[in-house]
């Protein structure tokens, strides 16, 4: 992965994919590095699979290489849902943070947020935000048909966007329904700060506002005709508390709609591909975040829709619908009030 992490920051994807088939020379002059450094990254991400050798030559300054239609969306493409390439952004963060991760583990600890660095923001930001953009206008929210005719309607409804992070989910919201109304909240500064930015560059600065702050802190009562969670519950110290919180926020006849990890319903070993990247992601970072401010309950990735369903009960839910939304890696539940 940190190779790929080499291509990405040196621009070595995006050279091959606009002067492709290349030899290893015409990468280094295209992309400015050192051709002993291009010869040999071009050979191990053929050799991986990740690139193609265009024309073959015994000669290895003659070689050829391209990057095939397929990996050049996965690499450079930040408006498919294919682009993928974020997921690296996050392990130099991964890193950074190992020898407190290695305590937290010791002390029954935690690691806190911010710690895991710009880069890992990022990367959370820029993974989500494809989805965000092409799927939560045209398919999340219209499966609730009344929270849609809702936001479309007058007077123009309020959407509250509890753990926001960069703020894609809410401008997404925006751009979706031009009446509406987002507050985003998240107690991460760097987050809130890059999403006021996020939103002035995307044009929605008058229909969305950011705020710091903690997602179990009490906000305007009943004000809220939608409010949401993505991907941000199974990371609160107090799942519980925000979940309490984001009940006392929405009006009568409005809607809590959380999306979580699409993770199994039960434990089982070995899992599958998607039950491994999550928990990959729990030992490193989910887990530690979660532990970090007290209470600290510590939910990690793996949040099962029995433990949801527990916290929603213990928050004062009456109950929980999954939502009929194919996807990937996310599962969608609304709270019944
Ligand atoms: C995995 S990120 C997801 C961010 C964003 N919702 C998205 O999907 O791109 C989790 C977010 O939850 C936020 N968070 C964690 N605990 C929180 C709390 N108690 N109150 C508000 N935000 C919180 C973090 O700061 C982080 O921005």
């Amino acid at each position: 992965m940190l190779s790929i992490y080499v291509g990405d920051r040196l621009g070595l994807y995006r050279a091959l994919a606009e002067h492709g088939p290349v030899t290893t020379s015409q990468l280094a002059r295209s992309a400015g590095i050192h051709e002993r450094y291009a010869r040999e990254w071009l050979e191990q991400q053929a050799v991986a699979g990740l690139i193609e050798v265009a024309a073959e030559n015994a000669d290895a300054a003659r070689r050829q290489y391209r990057l095939a239609p397929g990996p050049a969306e996965v690499m450079l493409d930040p408006e498919s849902l294919n682009y993928l390439v974020p997921i690296v952004w996050a392990i130099p963060g991964l890193a950074a943070t190992l020898p407190a991760l290695l305590s937290a583990y010791r002390d029954g600890g935690g690691v806190p947020y911010e710690d895991y660095g710009e880069d890992f923001r990022n990367s959370i930001a820029a993974s989500n935000r494809p989805m965000f953009k092409n799927q939560l206008g045209s398919e999340w929210i219209p499966a609730m048909a009344d929270v849609d005719r809702r936001l479309r309607a007058d007077p123009p409804a309020r959407v509250a966007d509890v753990g926001c992070g960069t703020g894609w989910s809410s401008i997404a919201i925006a751009r979706a329904y031009p009446k509406v109304r987002v507050d985003g909240f998240d107690i991460d500064e760097g987050s809130i700060a890059t999403a006021r930015k996020n939103a002035t560059k995307s044009g929605v600065e008058n229909q969305v506002t950011f705020e710091l702050r903690d997602a179990g802190a009490p906000g305007q009562a009943a004000a809220y005709d939608l409010v949401t969670a993505f991907e941000t519950i199974h990371d609160m110290s107090d799942p519980v508390a925000a979940l309490r919180a984001m009940r006392a926020l929405v009006a009568r006849g409005g809607a809590v709609l959380v999306a979580d990890e699409r993770v199994a319903e039960a434990f089982t070993a070995p899992g599958d591909e998607l039950e491994r990247f999550m928990y990959g992601w729990s030992v490193l970072h989910c887990l530690p975040v979660g532990r970090f401010d007290p209470p600290a309950l510590g939910t990690g990735t793996v949040m099962r829709p029995e433990t949801l369903r527990r916290y929603a009960s213990d928050a004062g839910f009456s109950g929980v619908e999954v939502l009929p939304i194919e996807h990937d890696f996310w599962r969608f539940y609304r709270l019944l009030q």
